[in-house]
């Protein structure tokens, strides 16, 4: 769907959106729609129980003496701001996707968030239906445009074409690597996909299996060493700004069985996602670069493929991570801390960033603790903390903070190596993964952010549809801009 911009104007065709604040009465263009209509608007609104709550919606079709085929009037409540103005976006969209108009054009008389509503509207409009072979007509969507009718288009254009459509595309381009399925994404065919980044200015670095053995990452080519697919690790860089960089690093387990530590059948097939992180970082990259960011960014992501075989790791098997330190791999399932372990150390040898942000799908236990509405934040270091807090209440990818601890850390000590890769009950297992991280950091400011239960929803809302997120992706943009472009 396209969005675009123009002056403020009643329609010669398509849906006609209208807003209303709570309680009250149509106004401006609005009040001369309605009257254009005989009234049929607000005589549509005092018959229904729409009185301009936020988010709700009421259609009026083919209002005689209009030339729009629909009107949908939309409450915005009674105050607005940027988070609602986004979401109104995605109702909007939401009503009109399959309501057979293929145009619609949305007054909006506030100036300054024009863009927002775009925003939310494009977000809303994502869809994965390349396998999709036998889609009715009647189920695809047909709204093909959004014209916001705002005072100062030029400027909301402006906004949107350098900043709101980039976030847009980025969004996307995570979405669609985390709704791939395990047989055709897998770590060859994700890093050929991430050369697309190039287009945009990030350069792209692919180490395969042969390097990755020369930079003696084992921990996560062990991960790695029971499938067929050959690992890769891609670094990806922005240099907008000169200074250390800040570095995001990505779990990228294309499928993750759970290795000779096998996971139950039942839901298996959701282990598809278990890359979301790696997502939120490669689509991170491509919103700071389609904006041009003044910031120095490096991203890594570490894909693998998490499987049984008589190649695979065993339960027991010790290996020695990039940073020296070795580990007894007790459970082959809790991989992504030895993908992470390698990444962290690697990054912050080599780039010695001001802070770095690590995102995985790392553990069950985060989504017994905080279901699907926040993921998990572990840090040591307040300030980098606080900024991703807050950053994540922007862009409404909430986070809610999880402490460290050494007596945490103690379980995870080893009879036989230098840590172990699970704790040593099941107690705590979110913070016990982010101890066993803690070790591969240093000084060095960290946050690593548990996803496992943000990265897919089985529920829509306004601006996320079902299936992949996306989540982290505008959370890291978000911190970007304030820590680094401020
Ligand atoms: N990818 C999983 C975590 C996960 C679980 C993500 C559910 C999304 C939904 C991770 O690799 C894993 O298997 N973790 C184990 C760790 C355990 C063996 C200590 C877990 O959480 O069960
Ligand atoms: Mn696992
Ligand atoms: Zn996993």
């Amino acid at each position: 769907m396209k969005v675009s911009f123009a002056t403020p104007a009643l329609p010669p065709s398509g849906a006609l959106v209208l807003t209303v604040v709570k309680g009250g009465a149509l106004e401006g263009l609005a009040a001369e729609a309605d009257a254009a209509a005989s009234g049929a608007l607000s005589r549509a609104m005092a018959a229904s129980r729409f009185h301009g709550e936020a988010k709700a919606t009421l259609e009026v079709m083919v209002p005689f003496g209009l030339d729009a085929e629909r009107v949908l009037l939309v409450g915005v409540g009674d105050e607005l701001d940027g988070r609602l103005a986004e979401d109104l976006g995605g109702t909007i969209y939401s009503v009109l996707a399959r309501s057979g108009s293929e145009s619609a054009t949305l007054v909006w008389p506030q100036a300054g968030s024009a863009d927002v509503v775009g925003l939310g509207a494009a977000l809303a409009a994502y869809r994965f239906d390349k396998y999709r072979t036998q889609l009715k007509d009647k189920d695809k969507p047909v709204l093909a445009e959004l014209v916001i009718a705002t005072p100062d288009a030029d400027a909301a254009r402006r906004s949107y074409e350098e900043d709101g459509a980039k976030i847009v595309e980025a969004v996307k381009f995570a979405r669609d690597f985390v709704s791939e399925p395990g047989n055709v994404l897998y770590p060859e065919t994700y890093a050929e996909g991430l050369r697309e980044l190039e287009a945009v200015g990030v350069s792209v670095e692919v180490f395969d299996r042969a390097a990755l053995e020369e930079l003696k990452m084992a921990t996560l080519l062990g991960v790695a060493q029971g499938s067929a697919r050959e690992a890769r690790v891609v670094v990806m860089r922005w240099q907008g700004a000169e200074g250390p960089p800040i570095a995001l690093v990505g779990k990228g387990v294309t499928f993750d069985t759970g290795g000779i530590s096998i996971k139950p059948s039942g839901g298996m097939e959701e282990m598809k996602w278990d890359m979301g992180g790696s997502a939120a970082v490669v689509g991170a990259m491509k919103a700071i670069a389609g904006r041009k960011a003044a910031a120095n960014v490096v991203g890594i992501v570490g894909l693998v493929e998490n499987m049984p075989s008589s190649t695979a790791q065993r339960p027991g098997d010790v290996v020695a991570s990039y940073s020296g330190q070795t580990v007894e791999v007790i459970n082959t399932d809790a991989e992504g801390r030895l993908v992470l372990a390698d990444l962290l150390a690697y990054v912050i040898e080599v780039y010695k960033p001001r802070a770095v942000v690590d995102l995985a799908t790392l553990t069950g236990a985060i989504v017994m603790a905080l279901a699907h509405e926040y993921a998990g934040i572990f840090s040591n270091d307040e300030a980098l903390a606080q900024s991703l807090l807050a950053a994540g209440d922007a862009v409404d990818e909430k986070l809610w903070r999880f402490p460290l601890h050494d007596a945490y850390d103690k379980m995870l000590e080893s009879p036989i190596a230098d840590m172990r890769n699970i704790g040593s009950s099941r107690e705590a297992g979110a913070i016990t993964a982010a101890q066993f991280l803690k070790r591969f950091v240093g000084e060095t400011p960290w946050a690593h952010l548990d996803i496992a239960g943000t990265a897919w929803t089985d529920k829509a809302r306004p601006t996320v549809p079902k299936g992949a997120t996306g989540y982290g992706v505008r959370l890291l943009d978000r911190l970007v801009r304030d820590v680094c472009e401020s």
